[in-house]
């Protein structure tokens, strides 16, 4: 019976490749979503993977979502933590619900997920959780306290787990995006970007599919000896 992956945040921008990586890799995908019904709708119209709406920053939701797809799909095998927010601003401008929202969704979310399937992952003595994390985890950015803290918590929290993980055949990895085309990076501001984009060897945004392609080698039967491991694909922005 084929694997069965849920992507969070996978109806759009790098969880969208996310997802059509791990179907074409012969994986049955649940895509998850938080709010965008119209964009989700088009997305399973596109591609045949089925979308399933909770908030990953609300841990009873999580725990009723993974519900659902076991009970649809069969057990979970697969968690790929991408789903997430930015809400930048420098400190003096941050106010406490920016910094809240961010911390809940993109940190707390990797928790909620792993929390729902771990258990299932160790009785099957199998899984494989990819947790998406950041350049700016890792090197910090100017107007991102919230989510640089949250990215670099998913660093620790992939360590960590990966211990716990290893004996039970369960693989816990993160990657650390750089400077991606996707929604979430347009919202930068026009001359802000331009200037993150010269500092970038290769002189590009990165590609959804570029990271996609990884998560599925990290995903793969293959994959059981690679464990805690974070994999930079920034195009050399930041070498760590
Ligand atoms: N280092 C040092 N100083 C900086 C700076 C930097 N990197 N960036 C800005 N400043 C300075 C400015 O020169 C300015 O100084 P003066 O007041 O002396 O002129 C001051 O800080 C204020 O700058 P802004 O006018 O830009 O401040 P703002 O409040 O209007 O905007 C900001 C601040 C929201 C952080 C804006 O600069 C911004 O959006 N920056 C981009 C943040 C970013 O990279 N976000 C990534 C989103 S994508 C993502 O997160 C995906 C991923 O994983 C990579």
């Amino acid at each position: 019976m084929a694997r069965v992956a849920v992507v969070t945040g996978g109806t759009r921008g790098i969880g969208e490749a996310i997802s059509l990586a791990l179907k074409d890799a012969g994986i049955t995908v649940a895509a998850n979503y938080a709010g965008n019904d119209e964009k989700a709708a088009a997305f399973t119209e596109r591609t045949g993977i089925k979308a399933y709406k909770w908030d990953v920053g609300d841990f009873d939701a999580c725990a009723a979502g993974v519900q659902q797809v076991e009970a649809e799909l069969g057990p979970v095998d697969i968690v790929v933590n991408n789903a997430g927010i930015t809400r930048d601003g420098t400190i003096l401008k941050m106010t406490r619900d920016m910094w809240e929202d961010v911390i809940r969704i993109n940190l707390g979310g990797c928790f909620n997920m792993a929390h729902a399937v771990f258990p299932g992952m160790r009785t099957r003595k199998w899984g494989r959780i990819v947790n998406i994390g950041s350049i700016n985890g890792q090197a910090g950015q100017y107007g991102q306290v919230n989510y640089a803290a949250a990215k670099s918590g998913i660093h620790g929290f992939t360590k960590a787990l990966a211990q716990e993980g290893a004996r039970f055949g369960v693989t816990v990895n993160a990657i650390a995006p750089g400077y991606i085309d996707t929604d979430m990076v347009a919202a930068v501001p026009a001359d802000v970007l331009e200037k993150i984009v010269a500092k970038i060897p290769v002189g590009r945004l990165g590609q959804a599919h570029e990271i996609a392609r990884a998560v599925a080698f990290l995903c793969a039967e293959e994959g059981g000896f690679v464990t805690g491991s974070t994999l930079s694909i920034n195009g050399g922005q930041h070498m760590y």
